[in-house]
């Protein structure tokens, strides 16, 4: 699917989405450490860390991609552990990523639309997405999915990327994010645009108190804000 690597890509065009994804697959790990320098690593740490009262459960790790976020969750020692995306060349990535793992038995990779999850109600202890419903169409209908298949008590968590508010960082994080991000992602992904609609997509996503609202108006409770590392992420916890 790298044959389209031009294209715009748009949540409001899942397509465009899917196929974008595919074409960076290859390289996607790479930049994603390259250009967070390792901070998404410690990212994915602190999030899988917040979920610890799930220790033991069944995990579905949603817009899953090569895995990272997953491979991490393994630290909870999951009864099972369902990792989805609609991308297929990123569950390949993945898959390969298993090869060797101590605990790959346990993950069952399925490829989906996080709008539209194949699973029963009451599936799952914890559901959880890092770095995906920036790019979904329909983030309402996708947090409301995220809890359908929730256990009673069950917990959702959210990583995404956000645009630090404190002055002097702004101005780095803006300078860094319109000029260097996608520079550097171009050359090294050889995709002409993924980079550049990244920082658009971070810009557009909803500030911490709206994206609060919308997971209340899904039906979460005791929602948990924690912005990591001068608000350039930030991690959601919701209770069904
Ligand atoms: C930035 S990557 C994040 C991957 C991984 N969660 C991580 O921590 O690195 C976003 C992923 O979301 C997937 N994605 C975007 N929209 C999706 C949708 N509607 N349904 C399923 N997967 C989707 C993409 O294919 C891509 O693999």
């Amino acid at each position: 699917m790298s044959e389209h690597p031009s294209v715009n890509a748009s949540p409001h065009d899942p397509q465009s989405i899917q196929r974008m994804f595919n074409a960076i697959a290859p390289t996607y790990d790479m930049l994603n450490h390259l250009l967070s320098f390792g901070l998404d690593i410690r990212w994915r740490k602190r999030a899988i860390r917040s979920l610890e009262e799930k220790r033991g459960g069944a995990i579905l790790d949603i817009a899953a991609g090569s895995g990272d976020l997953s491979l991490e969750a393994l630290k909870l020692s999951p009864s099972y552990l369902v990792a989805t995306d609609f991308a297929e060349t990123m569950l390949q990535v993945f898959q390969k990523k298993l090869r060797g793992q101590r605990h790959s038995q346990i993950v069952n990779l399925v490829a989906c639309d996080a709008l539209s999850l194949p699973f029963a109600d009451e599936s799952f202890d914890a559901t959880m997405v890092a770095f995906g419903i920036r790019n979904f169409a329909d983030r309402i209908k996708s947090l409301r999915e995220m809890r359908r298949v929730l256990k009673p008590r069950g917990l959702s968590l959210i990583l995404e990327l956000s645009a630090p508010k404190a002055p002097f960082v702004s101005q780095l994080y803006k300078v860094y994010s319109r000029v260097m991000l996608p520079l550097l992602g171009k050359i090294i992904s050889k995709h002409n645009n993924a980079y550049a609609y990244l920082p658009d997509s971070i810009a557009k996503f909803p500030d911490q108190h709206e994206f609060r609202r919308l997971m209340e108006e899904a039906g979460f409770a005791e929602i948990h804000i924690m912005p990591l590392t001068f608000g350039a992420a930030t991690i959601y916890l919701g209770r069904k």
